[in-house]
């Protein structure tokens, strides 16, 4: 205990924003010296949280799941650079199928018109193959991390409709090229709508019009005759949502136009959606046919900045202690919801295991996933299954001791 405190006292900022201090005109919500909880590490589960007691390096994810369906991971240069040996080592052995976190993007690969840059998508493509895994393209169309001369002619000026679809057909063209059929599942479309189901008015819906995601997936469907045809989202487990992305595929049915899945990008908080939300969408989904996908699985144990967050990527609140409560270690009985819930939402997808091909986690360890800087920038969150240390996290356990029930 007396280390405990030497150690809470040594004058690190807590999460309270300041060194506890009897002058502190907020003295009052700072923790005292010995309350304040103590990492094992900086961003880790503090000294008193529930731990993994099986060893990653004898159990795996993958394997557990095998028979259910495939577990995949978001990976970045880190991993596939092998900047992090470790984790570029837990990425092998816990998962089966890779998400490149931006490298396919537009932004990524072709920042000036007609300059292609490759270099990170291929030794993130090599990284996966050379381990056997599955690879998912992410993401052909979207209005996020795409440079703004796609959208525009020589003079600056928006494009017409026929300038933007070549320009989307040469871009597919070119993937298509490099990459062959190496590729076996792509993000056609990401976030095509609005939480009420209506159609988000982006860039491609205005440019060519209320049929674009009809033309964007014939574009695909001609480039990509053997990938599995994804449309991707989040909130989808809002009924507006779902019903709106449910339509989508029935009217794509009906036009002859090919889909082949729905990508449910999952970035869950810890008491929403409900699981009876997340249920009913697997299960309409599947009712039209679908192979299920969900494609960016984490689970954000923050205070919420924003009401709905949902996962959109222009929301930017800024950094606050009230909004940052963890930032030195994760409290005991968080650590414990946070295992619970990432035990039950697994329970629903085992349910649906027949038509769910694959659960993908947004990142392998809390030091690397986005939610440390959406929607707030500079945050400490313990939204995935390792910790910052690569040490798995009493959640890890739980999800594989939910694939033998
Ligand atoms: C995120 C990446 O994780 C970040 O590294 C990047 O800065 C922004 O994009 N939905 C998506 C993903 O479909 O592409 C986003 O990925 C997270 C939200």
């Amino acid at each position: 205990m007396l280390f405990l405190v030497a150690l809470a006292g040594c004058g690190k900022p807590v999460a309270g924003g300041a060194a506890p201090s009897p002058a502190a005109p907020n003295a009052a919500a700072v923790p005292s010296a010995s309350t304040v909880p103590v990492p094992a590490a900086p961003g880790t589960e503090c000294r008193a949280a529930p731990r993994a007691t099986l060893d990653a390096a004898k159990a795996s994810l993958a394997q557990a799941y095998a028979k259910q369906f495939q577990i995949g991971v978001a990976i970045n240069g880190s991993v596939y650079e092998q900047r992090d040996p470790g984790a570029a080592a837990l990425v092998a052995a816990q998962f089966n199928r890779v998400t490149p976190e931006n490298e396919l993007k537009w932004q990524s690969l072709e920042k000036q018109p007609g300059v292609l840059d490759f270099s990170e998508a291929d030794a993130c493509v090599a990284y996966a193959e050379q381990h056997g895994m599955e690879i998912h393209g992410h993401t052909l169309v979207w209005h996020h991390q795409v440079p703004k001369w796609v959208f525009q002619n020589d003079a600056g000026e928006p494009a017409t409709r026929e300038q933007l679809l070549q320009r989307l057909d040469q871009h597919m063209a070119a993937l298509a090229k490099h990459y062959g059929n190496r590729l076996k599942y792509w993000d056609v479309v990401n976030e095509a709508f609005n939480d009420d189901g209506s159609l988000r008015d982006t860039p491609w819906r205005k440019i060519i019009g209320d049929d674009y995601l009809d033309q964007v997936f014939l574009l695909a469907s001609k480039h990509f005759p053997e990938a599995k045809l994804v449309y991707n989202d989040f909130n989808l487990e809002k009924p507006a949502k779902r019903d709106a992305v449910v339509k989508l595929v029935r009217g794509f049915q009906a036009r002859g136009v090919r889909i082949d899945g729905i990508g449910s990008q999952s970035h869950f908080q810890l008491e929403v959606p409900t699981l009876q939300a997340i249920d009913d969408a697997l299960s309409a989904f599947a009712g039209a046919g679908m192979e299920v996908l969900i494609s960016e699985l984490d689970v954000d144990v923050l205070p919420p900045a924003y009401k709905n967050q949902g996962a959109d990527l222009s929301l930017n609140a800024e950094l606050s202690a009230q909004l940052n409560p963890y930032a030195e270690c994760l409290p005991g009985d968080v650590a414990a919801r946070a295992a619970q819930r990432w035990a039950d939402i697994f329970a629903v997808f085992s349910r649906h295991a027949e038509h769910l091909h694959s659960v993908t986690l947004w990142g392998v360890s809390d030091r690397y996933s986005w939610l440390n800087n959406w929607p707030v920038k500079g945050r400490t969150n313990y939204a995935l299954l390792f910790d910052r240390e690569l040490r798995p996290k009493q959640a890890w356990q739980r999800v594989l001791e939910a694939a033998a029930r």
